[in-house]
């Protein structure tokens, strides 16, 4: 039976509407990762984040397809019977066969269906299956490589479950499969090498050897055509539509898988809008009296700085230390603290690393700081109790005003005052590190000389990351700018995250993002987005480059920052799926026509990439101290603690948002 999906995208302000109805009969969706419902890395955010709009684009008919870890299973999926007639045969097929199928819906916004395989029941078949590879594909695999192993498990099952669902439909099936990464690549290939009616996608998110080799000390986009990969080829070259999350991982892909993508598929958000216009900057002040607070606890006896014109900067990923660019970071950091000295600035900054380096649980001096900060949270509130009640029984006859505070009230707070004394400098990491004397952040700290001194403009702390999603996030929101210096970073999640909440951050032209929004708007540093040449630049360039924008940023006034924050938060349609799913669906749409070009015709309009506009310059001047009208010749403190110059910003937004067009349209019979 036909069946009518359509998928309307109206509700992004600025970009255009985006309404397109097709009929696919009988298609089916199956996305398949191994990082459904089982969080690893990036592509858990991707297919998690995306679940609402593909759900609603394809309805009962889309499924995603993982491995089944129990204890994952115990907390995001409720284990439910398959409704549909033919996937209920197929998993009683498989599990009939010596498998472990499960069918459940996965507990997220969209409350998409999951189809989850347990790998180790099925472990007495590698050995097998391994040969058959071997025989089929040449493709080794070494015997003590568990992920591997795991890879080839999942691929073989993954197929196996294609091809039983195609074999139990009764009209030829019209299949859409869409594998993410190489780990779950094989049983793309597989599922080419049986000729399963299966429409293939694959999507490669980071190349392996591009993260190892970049990890290492090697030139690598320099020398992308020297390097040599086979087994990673496999699954790109099987696909009828080979995808790359970026522009950056597609040159990548094209040497050294040796495939051009066919579409980018950039990685989107899903963005909540808050119904007052600037909430986003209540919760940053929010969020950043947090932050304060940590602060005046962590340098406690050395607070010899003024809280008020404090910035916050912060890194945060993966402990991959050149790969995430935090040894450039810290080296302009130093550079920044120079140049904040000489010129007298009473600007102090503070970044936080937030890292998985190993640790053990905080170490003493934090403990003991947050707790001085506590004690003399504590004695305000006494004294200020105190106070309170004399002051209220005054005020029936004529108030004295000396004699309202007491010598033993003095007594209190002296007491607590000299309890603050400290004679060592304020800690750089909250936690006992395990390897201390080898860690490659304090190893550079140790380096450089940024050891917290009262001397310094620029102080730094180093954190694990929270254990909630929602900590991260509150650090995230109080914080003024995030930087991420990457030398490799195929999309970069973090500055996505930063910008839809409205925090300006500083990415690079090797990294995903970075590199969309140079392609997407005029000029990305007046909307917070600034972009580093880590491309084509050597490392001290760049490193100059980063000290700049960072220098810049410091001699923003806070209303240039409030301008400037406004700025960055009206971008955040263009990370949102409702906008970045498009391109899924015409990857989807290519393979179909590909798979069966008897039933599906897909006529490219456009370039195969995300071009096709650009967010304009904006309509006031930029926010950069030397070239704003608005700010710089006649601004004076008061003025920069009047926050309504945000709401002219609004009428500002309005006229950005003249001259939008859609990027492209995909048409599709
Ligand atoms: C937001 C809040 C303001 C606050 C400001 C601080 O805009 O709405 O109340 O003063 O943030 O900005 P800053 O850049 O200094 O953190």
């Amino acid at each position: 039976m036909p069946l009518a999906r359509s998928l309307s995208v109206t509700s992004l302000s600025g970009l255009e509407e985006w309404d397109e109805e097709f009929d696919l009969e009988d298609a089916v969706l199956f996305e398949i990762a191994l990082e459904v419902a089982n969080k690893v890395g990036g592509i858990y955010t991707v297919i998690q984040t995306k679940a609402r709009l593909t759900s609603e684009e394809w309805g009962e008919n889309y499924f995603l397809v993982g491995p089944y870890v129990e204890s994952n299973v115990r907390t995001q999926v409720e284990l439910i019977e398959p409704t549909n007639p033919v996937l209920k045969r197929t998993i009683d097929k498989m599990n009939s066969s010596g498998c472990k199928v499960y069918f459940g819906r996965w507990l997220i916004e969209g409350s998409p269906y999951v189809i989850l395989i347990d790998v180790a029941f099925t472990a007495w078949s590698l050995d097998t299956w391994k040969s058959e590879l071997w025989e089929f594909c040449d493709i080794g695999v070494p015997w003590f490589d568990r992920e591997a192993n795991d890879a080839v498990l999942f691929g073989f099952l993954t197929s196996w479950f294609l091809g039983e669902y195609a074999a139990q439909c009764e009209e030829p099936p019209h299949i859409v499969a869409h594998f993410h990464e190489w780990l779950a690549g094989l049983g793309l290939v597989l599922c080419r090498q049986r000729q399963l009616p299966v429409a293939t996608i694959f999507t490669t998110h980071a190349t392996l050897l591009g993260r190892y080799l970049c990890a290492g000390n090697v030139d690598f986009y320099n020398n992308l055509a020297e390097f040599n990969v086979d087994k990673e080829r496999a699954a790109a070259h099987c696909a009828h539509v080979f995808t790359t999350v970026s522009q950056i991982t597609a040159i990548e892909a094209e040497h050294l898988l040796k495939r051009k993508p066919d579409i980018i598929t950039p990685n989107g958000l899903n963005v909540k809008k808050f119904s007052a216009v600037h909430e986003f900057q209540n919760l940053h002040a929010q969020s950043k009296n947090r932050i304060q607070e940590f602060v005046r606890g962590h340098f406690y006896g050395h607070l010899d700085f003024n809280l008020d014109k404090c910035l916050f900067l912060f890194i945060a990923g993966r402990y991959e230390f050149s790969n995430k660019g935090a040894d450039l970071f810290l080296e302009a950091l130093a550079r920044l603290n120079y140049l904040l000295r000489v010129n007298h600035s009473d600007v102090t900054v503070i970044a936080f690393f937030i890292m998985p380096a190993r640790t053990n649980n905080f170490n003493v001096e934090t403990l003991k700081g947050q707790a001085v900060r506590k004690q003399l949270w504590d004695t305000a509130q006494t004294v200020k109790e105190r106070f309170g009640k004399k002051l209220y029984e005054s005020l029936f006859s004529l108030p004295d005003v000396a004699k309202m505070l007491d010598k033993e009230d003095f007594t209190i707070m002296k007491r607590a005052i000299f309890a603050t004394q400290r004679q060592s400098q304020p800690p750089i990491c909250t936690h006992n590190m395990l390897e201390d004397n080898s860690d490659p952040i304090l190893s550079c700290v140790r380096r450089i000389g940024l050891f917290n001194s009262s001397a310094d403009r620029v102080k730094s702390s180093c954190h694990p990351p929270p254990s909630t999603s929602n900590g991260l996030r509150g650090l995230v929101r109080g914080c003024h700018l995030g930087v991420f210096p990457s030398y490799y970073e195929p999309w970069g999640y973090t500055p996505a995250e930063c910008t839809v909440m409205g925090i300006p951050s500083i990415s690079t032209n090797l990294s995903g993002f970075g590199c969309f929004m140079e392609e997407h708007i005029a000029d990305p540093s007046a909307y917070g987005i600034y972009i580093l040449d880590r491309r084509f630049r050597g490392v001290d360039e760049s490193c100059n480059q980063l000290t700049s924008f960072l220098f810049q940023f410091c001699k923003q006034s806070r209303r240039q920052r409030i301008i400037q924050r406004n700025r960055t938060e009206r971008l955040s349609d263009l990370l949102d799926w409702r906008y970045l799913g498009r391109y899924y669906i015409s990857a989807r749409h290519m393979a179909l026509a590909k798979a069966f070009p008897d039933t599906y015709i897909y006529e490219p309009h456009e370039p195969t990439s995300t071009s096709g506009f650009r967010y304009p310059r904006p309509a006031s001047v930029p926010p950069s101290p030397a070239l704003s009208r608005h700010s710089s010749p006649h601004h004076s403190e008061a003025e920069d603690n009047d926050e309504d110059e945000r709401y002219d910003e609004d009428l500002e937004a309005e006229k950005d948002r003249v001259n939008i067009r859609q990027p492209y349209s995909v048409p599709f019979k």
